[in-house]
């Protein structure tokens, strides 16, 4: 049933966790609290679902896989939404603070009391998709205006999603590390505030900010799960979820956290390589992955000070695993639900079954039948087009 996954060519690099305290530091309790009071209370706030994929789990032999469902997240198809919209919110503040010369309230924000002030400020970043739609979804809600930078390969049908939340779009022919390069020089130049979810020397409040919106997560699964998994397998682009999702769970359950598996795309490994270096390496991506939120060649130095003592495994996965993962999600074994999974979203997913179908990552991971895996699935079908041609078999 798995045969794809059996023979599919995986590196690993088991990375002995260096004991510190990044977990409390890069984002603390109270970063992780007041991104979840604040999130929370915005219209249109749900937990996304937690599915328990019993059927699955069974047939590798393991106890569980638990799959956290960010498909239906603010409607707008992914865990980015918050992110990038409430750091955005917090760059608004802090800049009325100064200009204005008080406290500004991200509430009043919120409410309009300060409209023609935010209507005057301009937020831009880079993105391959997700997080520059939630900006452009915070923009539009809070009255700023947006930019967003795109790489020549992000898809037409991701880009018109920004449009359509009110974002001026450019087109940037490069790679996606050269639109992060491009709008931190159009933003100099036009007195335009970025807001990453990467960060780089001299900048990482907001990619902080992003970091603890995305704990909203760690919450709502610590919420439904009595005791913690044993592990976690988390995709990387730059670094921010899979080092929000170490740091949350850890504050949580302290030395009881599930052990963390970070996957990326062999096309796209920087955290992978990172680790093998033992520090922050950047590679150049060549070919584009399919999994195009992944798509990042350089990692966020903020993310990985916590995944260099958080993270114990770094895998990756080819492009081959990308569309049956998919359809193993959609189409799933048993009496498993059935789950809308983008292509950015599998790679833990298909990380997991793929792992524990090869006797010796089944071994070195420690996944056995007492194995109670986390998976993140980042996004639902974020791009339908693409979604539709990869299920067609
Ligand atoms: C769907 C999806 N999953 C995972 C990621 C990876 O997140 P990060 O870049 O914070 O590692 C992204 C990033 O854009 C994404 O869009």
């Amino acid at each position: 049933m798995f045969t794809e996954f059996a023979k599919a060519g995986m590196a690993h690099v088991h990375a002995a966790p260096l004991n510190g305290d990044a977990h409390l530091s890069v984002i603390s309790r109270d970063d992780f609290t007041e991104a979840y009071d604040e999130i929370t209370s915005w219209q249109g706030y749900a937990p996304t679902p937690l599915y328990h994929l019993s059927d699955l789990a069974g047939a590798l032999g393991l106890q569980d896989i638990i799959y956290k469902d960010e498909g239906p997240r603010f409607g707008l198809g992914s865990f980015k939404a918050l992110g990038g919209a409430y750091a955005g919110l917090l760059v608004l503040a802090r800049e009325l603070s100064a200009r204005l010369g008080k406290d500004v309230d991200p509430n009043d924000i919120r409410a309009g009391l300060y409209r023609d002030d935010v209507a005057r400020i301009t937020l831009v970043s880079a993105t391959d998709g997700n997080h520059g739609r939630s900006l452009a979804w915070g923009a539009q809600n809070f009255g700023a205006a947006c930019q967003i930078y795109i790489h020549r390969d992000v898809s037409e049908g991701r880009a018109q999603a920004m449009r359509d939340l009110g974002a001026e779009v450019t087109r940037v022919d490069g790679d996606y590390d050269a639109s992060v390069d491009q709008v931190r020089r159009d933003a100099d130049a036009n007195g335009w505030f970025v807001v990453s979810d990467t960060s780089w020397e001299g900048y990482t409040q907001p990619p902080r900010d992003v970091m603890a919106g995305y704990g909203v997560m760690a919450v709502e699964i610590t919420e439904k799960l009595d005791k913690p998994p044993t592990h976690i397998f988390v995709q990387g682009g730059v670094g921010g979820l899979a080092a929000a999702m170490a740091a949350g769970l850890r504050q949580y359950w302290g030395k009881e956290t599930p052990r963390v598996v970070v996957v990326e795309p062999e096309l796209a490994a920087c955290l992978f390589a990172s680790a093998r270096q033992g520090a922050l390496t950047n590679v150049a991506i060549g070919e584009e992955t399919l999994m195009a939120g992944l798509s990042c060649g350089e990692p966020s130095p903020l993310a990985w000070k916590v995944l260099r003592e958080e993270a114990q495994d770094f895998l990756t996965i080819p492009e081959s695993l990308v569309a049956p993962a998919m359809r193993l999600a959609g189409r799933p074994v048993g009496s498993d639900p059935s789950i809308r999974a983008g292509e950015s979203a599998i790679a833990g997913f298909a990380a997991v079954i793929a792992a524990a179908s090869q006797a010796k990552l089944r071994e070195d991971l420690g996944l056995g039948p007492q194995a109670k895996v986390l998976v993140i699935g980042s996004e639902g079908a974020t791009d339908p087009e693409i979604y539709n041609r990869l299920m067609e078999i």
